[in-house]
């Protein structure tokens, strides 16, 4: 248990003196990691940092956006954003597989990573939002089992081609303690206490092959979910809550004509530590709004459906 800003003003006393007057990459998902990670490095090292953001198209409404507001505008972080949704699709054309996508995801984002980060030519560390748990998770600890149900894929792991030491200033400090630092370093509070987001994204989110036409409806179903969800403070009483987009059309009648259209599963749940989860109670009437303008405000899906199982036996995301 740290006295976060005491903690702060070590950490970056800690990163300057190791990594001198070199030059650092760090890849920046948007998650609270990552995030952390760079607003703490930069804090220490300022211009010597770099961020590659890999924009993958399978972020959440506005998300790309959001990530460069925060650091590139207001923190004055270097941030270099690939704009790789194509690329990824074409990867992930025709695949239906989820651990092939998630396979695919995965290798695309440690390619284009790869490929950028080369071009920082005097780059001599790779920074990581390494935490405690992961830490812990690799050297063989109890989430172990975990991994061999779904292989997850983030941003750490990279392959070791660049040939770059690793800074992981964030690897003593559990979640919520790199939730403190990170409102200790200014960062905003929806983004420190964010929901976890899946490091394929909306491409385990997406049933089946993942098309540019589901992704962008989901999208837009996914952020009328959470928009009502903080309207409503159902938000922070859930652990994670999300759509999914399921390609399977269904009849219904709009106005006096007869849709044809597909259809959303909407998921929340309260969890400890993700290995088992409940689904969360939401209420009826705030589930009634939500589905009511999913279908009114997304032309293209004209049914909501609420997933009613826990984990075990369902698992949280649906791939
Ligand atoms: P499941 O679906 O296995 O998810 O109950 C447990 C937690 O892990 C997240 N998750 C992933 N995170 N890459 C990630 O970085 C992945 O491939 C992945 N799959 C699941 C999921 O969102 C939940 O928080």
């Amino acid at each position: 248990d740290w006295n976060m800003p005491d903690y702060m003003e070590e950490s970056i006393g800690r990163i300057r003196s190791e990594v001198g007057r070199d030059e650092v990459i760090l890849g920046l998902s948007g998650g609270v990691d990552s995030s952390v990670a760079a607003a703490l490095i930069h804090r220490a090292i300022g211009k010597q940092l770099t961020c590659v953001f890999v924009d993958n198209g399978l972020l959440r409404l506005g998300e790309a956006q959001q990530v460069m507001d925060t650091f590139s505008r207001n923190l004055g972080v270097k941030v270099i954003h690939i704009d790789a949704g194509k690329a990824f699709l074409d990867q992930l054309q025709g695949v239906a597989d989820p651990e092939t996508k998630r396979r695919i995801i995965g290798r695309e984002f440690i390619e284009i990573f790869q490929r950028e980060a080369a071009k920082i030519a005097n780059a001599r560390w790779l920074a990581q939002g390494t935490i405690y748990p992961d830490v812990i998770e690799s050297a063989g600890g109890k989430t172990k089992k975990a991994q061999t149900i779904k292989s997850h894929h983030n941003v750490g792991g990279l392959p070791d081609t660049l040939h770059l030491k690793l800074l992981e200033p964030l690897r003593e400090l559990f979640k919520d303690e790199v939730r403190e630092l990170g409102l200790a370093l200014g960062l905003p509070h929806d983004m420190v206490f964010r929901h976890p987001f899946p490091g394929p994204g909306l491409g385990v989110r997406i049933l089946g092959e993942v098309r540019h036409e589901y992704a962008e409806l989901l999208r837009r179903a996914d952020a009328i979910f959470t928009e009502e969800l903080r309207i409503s403070g159902w938000y922070e009483k859930t652990s994670q809550a999300f759509a999914v987009f399921l390609p399977v059309k269904s009849v219904g009648v709009m106005g006096d004509g007869r849709t044809y259209d597909y259809v959303v599963a909407l998921r929340a749940v309260h969890t400890e530590d993700f290995m088992t989860a409940h689904w969360a109670e939401l209420p009826y009437t705030l589930l009634a709004k939500i589905s009511n303008r999913i279908v009114n405000e997304v032309r293209g899906i004209n049914r909501v459906v609420y997933d009613i199982s826990g984990k075990p036996p369902a698992t949280i995301e649906w791939e």
